[in-house]
């Protein structure tokens, strides 16, 4: 019966969790009037007015690791570029791996942007392409400044030496100009890892920000891309106007295209949203395990994509009608497709294309028409399709047999698709929110119960609260494991004053970068005269409050416990060597990953962060130190607990001693 309460109590949270998140996540909140109406264009079956281009994001080149990362990526500069023949190719940073052998540390390794160089250089892709190159918190990794000799960037890169940070480029075709603008978030000195893993924008950058989105106006360009590393969720901005407000600015901005979370280990496969600010975030999937690369085009003001894997042929983008989950109404015309006269394909591969064939619904193949380059089209009648969801089947062939097939969903009328949630929450939120919430939220679970319940007892003692009725109640007893701990002032102390600690002190001093000697706090490091805002330190205090701080204190209510009960209530009962395994082997578990943990910190940051560290080191030993005085602490110190919790407690019984003596 209880259970089954508890089930339904856990589903109903559930229900208004997601009924909450849907809320948030769902309202795109379109004002009509506020609507940019881009520029109305004729589709037929022109080549004018189109381009294509390609993104590769996190390539990780690594030199301890996966070669054939290297020996593909040549392949892709080489083989795919040149079936492509993209205008433009965007590398949306970690463009190498800059991990030390034991997979923890990280330093940058010239060898590694040698590869990188000699790629680009080998395949001579600035004469096939323009390649816009931009870094990724794996490239600022131990990078104290752009002085830095560990600053590899500025002279292996394409765009490094010309554009240390963001940029923009434009390219003009057919009279119609398109701006790629790259953002470069990075930290700045940056750290090693891991606390590099969301980016800041300093007033420096958004002001430079801000002048090129002038430029934008003043100099006629038709359309924007942005690019650069990390979501906008990861981003933390110094101004008042976040990275979605600054890219929203723009009017004429269609998209930004990042990198930085992979497939998050596989779990989000794609991961795309439309912002409210009025764009498409897309991140793409990383080449460094997933081989991804994406091809895009904007074709009369509408942009597509399509994520590909490496040696997936022939590739088919269909750029009319779009597919209608990434229907932009605040950046681009619908009345295009509505009145559009012609399908319009473009299909890659690495021979010839043999035949492309479209089916729309129910109705026949119909044969696609070259026109020229990757372009094929089919006459239609929009006009048959103007309501609803409709869809739209493109089949390819090449001339070596490789056949393709596609299928997605267009609509003429506005119908839109929305985005799976788990995308939607990682794109939209704001990472930096997120890790102080769970942090602070982490505090108070650490601290405020014992305080609360020590607070109890003296409500308790002076008589304003009646004692807690005992039973075996699963919670009641668990209640009553924390009572005794936090009666007890020499394990109570320590374990709120470490969360405390936690929050205001230093958690380790040590080489952050290079060989500057930096602090690390939640709330920031400290670093070569430099201080760089706390944000993924709030997700590392939450995992360090989660596997210890909450572990240890249960344990050593447990533990409290056990010797109140031993001397106390069942004084004489012989412990059980189950009952003691089962006492210590958590513990033990609880050091060992402790232990682990200070060994990877030691390998991040060195020997010196890992002795003057509090965090992680220090830890470990103030576990000990607790452990040892629960067993050994003089047992009058349970005579509060004992006041409160024995089922018959001594006062009481000489009191009724007393009463029949009289
Ligand atoms: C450390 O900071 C100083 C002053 O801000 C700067 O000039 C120097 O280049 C930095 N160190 C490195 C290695 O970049
Ligand atoms: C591009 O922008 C210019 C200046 O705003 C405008 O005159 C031109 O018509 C636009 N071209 C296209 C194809 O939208």
């Amino acid at each position: 019966m209880k259970i089954s309460k508890r089930t339904a109590l856990l589903l109903i949270s559930m229900f208004i969790i997601s009924f909450l998140f849907s809320n948030i996540f769902s309202t795109l909140s379109i004002d009509p009037k506020s609507i940019v109406t881009n520029k109305y264009h004729d589709v037929g079956d022109q080549e004018s007015n189109l381009i294509w281009f390609v993104q590769i994001s996190d390539i990780h080149i690594s030199i301890f690791r996966d070669p054939s990362r290297i020996t593909q990526f040549r392949d892709f500069c080489h083989r795919t570029l040149d079936s492509i023949k993209p205008i433009v190719v965007l590398a949306s940073g970690d463009l190498t791996d800059a991990k030390t052998k034991d997979h923890i540390g990280s330093t940058q390794i010239e060898r590694e942007w040698q590869y990188y160089r000699d790629i680009l250089k080998e395949t001579r892709i600035e004469e096939r392409t323009l390649w816009l190159d931009i870094r990724g918190n794996h490239d600022s990794f131990n990078v104290a400044g752009q002085q830095s000799k560990q600053n590899f960037f500025t002279n292996y890169s394409i765009q490094g030496k010309s554009h240390p940070r963001s940029y923009m480029y434009q390219i003009e075709k057919d009279n119609v100009t398109y701006s790629f603008i790259g953002i470069d978030a990075c930290l700045e000195p940056g750290p090693k890892r891991p606390f590099n893993f969301v980016g800041i924008l300093d007033k420096q950058e958004i002001a430079h920000i801000h002048a090129m989105i002038e430029r934008l106006e003043s100099s006629g360009s038709n359309y924007t891309i942005w690019f650069g590393h990390f979501p906008t969720s990861c981003i933390l901005s110094y101004g008042e106007e976040s990275i979605r407000d600054l890219i929203g600015n723009d009017k004429n901005g269609l998209a930004y295209l990042c990198g930085h979370l992979h497939k998050l280990g596989g779990l989000v496969p794609s991961m795309y949203t439309l912002q409210n600010a009025g764009f498409l975030e897309l991140e793409l999937g990383d080449w460094k395990d997933n081989r991804m690369y994406r091809v895009l085009a904007i074709d009369h003001g509408i942009l597509s994509f399509v994520d590909v894997e490496l040696g997936e042929w022939p590739v088919i983008l269909i750029t009319n009608p779009k597919n209608a989950l990434f229907m932009n109404p605040l950046r681009e015309n619908s009345e295009n497709l509505r009145t559009s006269r012609f399908i319009r394909i473009l299909a890659f591969s690495l021979s010839t294309i043999a035949s492309v064939k479209v089916k729309i619904d129910k109705e026949d193949w119909q044969y696609g028409k070259h026109v020229n380059g990757p372009l094929y089209v089919t006459p239609w009648n929009s006009g048959m399709y103007q309501e609803g969801l409709h869809d739209i089947e493109v089949m390819v062939k090449d001339s070596d047999g490789r056949t393709r097939t596609i299928k997605q969903q267009f609509a003429l009328d506005g119908t839109r698709l929305s985005f799976n949630v788990m995308p939607r929450i990682l794109l939209s939120t704001n990472a930096n929110v997120l890790f102080r919430l769970m942090f602070a939220t982490m505090v108070v679970f650490s601290i405020v119960p014992l305080i609360f319940i020590r607070y109890l007892h003296k409500l308790v003692e002076v008589g304003k609260v009646p004692k807690p009725r005992q039973n075996q109640n699963f919670l009641k007893i668990w209640l009553r494991k924390l009572w005794v701990l936090s009666t007890i002032d020499r394990i109570f102390w320590p374990m709120v004053l470490y969360p405390i600690y936690l929050c205001i002190g230093p958690w380790s001093i040590g080489y952050v970068i290079e060989d500057h000697i930096g602090v690390i706090f939640a709330w920031g490091i400290f670093v070569n005269g430099t201080f760089l805002p706390g944000s993924f330190t709030y997700a590392y205090g939450f995992i360090q409050l989660v596997t210890f701080q909450v572990p240890l204190t249960l344990m050593l209510a447990h533990g409290v416990d056990q010797r109140f009960q031993y001397h106390t209530v069942k004084p004489g009962k012989k412990k059980s060597l189950f009952t003691s395994i089962s006492v210590h082997l958590p513990f033990v578990i609880l050091i060992v990953i402790q232990l682990e943990m200070a060994y990877l910190f030691w390998l991040a940051y060195g020997t010196l962060a890992f002795i003057l560290g509090p965090l992680r080191t220090w830890s470990v030993f103030l576990a000990i130190v607790l452990w040892h005085q629960t067993f050994t602490f003089p047992i009058h110190c349970t005579r509060k607990a004992a006041s409160i919790w024995s089922p018959k407690p001594p006062e009481e019984n000489t009191s009724v001693v007393s009463t029949i003596n009289r």
